[in-house]
Formats: structure tokens, C-alpha cells, sequence
């Protein structure tokens, strides 16, 4: 009989586990989920976040909305089914980077309440760090440096999250960033200081 599912797998429990990397790393994993507009500033800020990190000798990764869809995700477009399921299949992504001892910072529009509470229940309590990237459409649009919401406007993009498909705020991220008005070097601040709050990495690698 043949199926499209995987039946009769059976678990393999690795020897080298995530408490082992994360005690060879000095600092635990986590997963940082941006989540915003289009525009808001989430890749940026997750980079910004990243280099400073990775300068402090941390073991990071990026998972970015625009890259991951050229890729793992490159079958997907933007209806809610399809966002449904980019998003699923990021935050499985996440959570064996997380076993895999790394500090993973997503950027995502992610823009359904149900979609990320469903990526936090995957991981242990804690480990999920919902930060909201809050920026005004009107920025975000006035920006406009991909040139999508003009398309969008101009009804040659559909389903444009802000436009012409719903995002959803984060009713109670871990942190909301004013990243309309606030600096970059502020914004990576404040991520910083919470991973350092959280004891996820050292106070001192965060001087
Ligand atoms: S999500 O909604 O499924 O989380 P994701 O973050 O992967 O979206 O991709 C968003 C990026 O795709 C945007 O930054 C933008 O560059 C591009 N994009 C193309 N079409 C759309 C659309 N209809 N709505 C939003 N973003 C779009």
C-alpha cells in the first residue's frame, strides 16, 4: 500500500542534544520571531540583531520571508492557505534550529494570529520570543522600497497584506518595536537587552 504520509518512523534521540551545543556555544537557543508589514523593518532589524550577536561569537541564523521563498517555500504564494503553510513550514525550520543549539531570528510578515500561536505551541515555553515590528501602513507604504505597495495599489498585486489581505497584531508580543520612528541601533538595543534580561546570552557578550 503506498500513502503520501510517513507512517513507521520511529524517533532517533541524538547523543549530542541541545543542552550539549548550547553548553558548547556559552549561550541558549531561541527563536526570535519578527513578525510586521511589509516594510516595517523586520529583515533589517533581524540582521542588525544577527551581526551584533554573531560579533559577540554567538551561533545565529536568519530565516527571511523574501529568501525563504525563493527556495524551501518557492511553490507558495500569498493566499491565507499558502501564508498558512509558509509558516508552518518556517517554524518546523525553527524548531530543529533551536535543536540545533542556534539563536534563530525569523522575519515574516506572518500576519495570522493562529499561525503564530501555532509556531510558539511547537517549541518548550520560553523559547518563543514574539517581537512585533510596529510601523504604520502609512510608513511602511511612504517607504515603499521594494515598490510593492504602488503595485499593490495599483491592483497589480494581490492579496497585499495592509492593502488587500488583513494583518493581524500580536495581541501580547514578549516586545513591540516602534521601528517607524525608533533608530536601528535603539531597536537592536532593546532585542539585545531582552536576550540578556532572559539569561539567553550572557549579560557580557551584550556589553
Ligand atoms: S507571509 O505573509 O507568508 O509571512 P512572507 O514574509 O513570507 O509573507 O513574504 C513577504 C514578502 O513577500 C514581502 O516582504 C514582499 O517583499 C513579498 N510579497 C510579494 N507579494 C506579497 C503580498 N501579496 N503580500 C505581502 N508580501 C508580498
Amino acid at each position: 500500500m503506498t500513502t503520501t504520509r510517513s507512517t513507521n518512523t520511529v524517533w532517533h534521540h541524538a547523543t549530542v542534544n541541545r543542552s550539549r551545543r548550547e553548553q558548547q556555544n556559552n549561550h541558549r537557543a531561541v527563536i526570535l520571531w519578527f513578525t510586521g508589514l511589509s516594510g516595517a523593518g523586520k529583515s533589517t532589524l533581524a540582521h542588525a540583531v544577527e551581526e551584533r550577536l554573531h560579533h559577540q561569537g554567538c551561533r545565529t541564523f536568519v530565516l527571511d520571508g523574501d529568501n525563504v521563498r525563493h527556495g524551501l517555500c518557492s511553490d507558495l504564494g500569498f493566499t491565507d492557505a499558502d501564508r498558512q503553510e509558509n509558516i508552518r513550514r518556517v517554524a518546523e525550520v525553527a524548531k530543529l534550529m533551536l535543536e540545533a543549539g542556534i539563536i534563530t531570528l525569523t522575519a515574516f510578515i506572518s500576519p495570522f494570529r493562529a499561525e503564530r500561536a501555532m509556531a510558539r505551541r511547537l517549541v518548550p515555553h520560553g523559547d518563543f520570543i514574539e517581537i512585533h515590528c510596529a510601523c504604520d501602513l502609512a510608513i511602511c507604504e511612504q517607504r515603499d522600497v521594494k515598490g510593492l505597495y504602488q503595485k499593490a495599489r495599483q491592483g497589480q498585486i494581490s492579496h497585499f497584506t495592509g492593502i488587500s489581505s488583513p494583518y493581524e497584531p500580536p495581541e501580547a508580543p514578549e516586545l513591540r518595536i516602534d521601528t517607524g520612528c525608533q533608530s536601528l541601533d535603539d531597536c537592536v538595543e532593546l532585542v539585545v537587552d531582552l536576550l540578556a534580561n532572559r539569561g539567553i546570552v550572557m549579560p557580557n557578550l551584550t556589553d
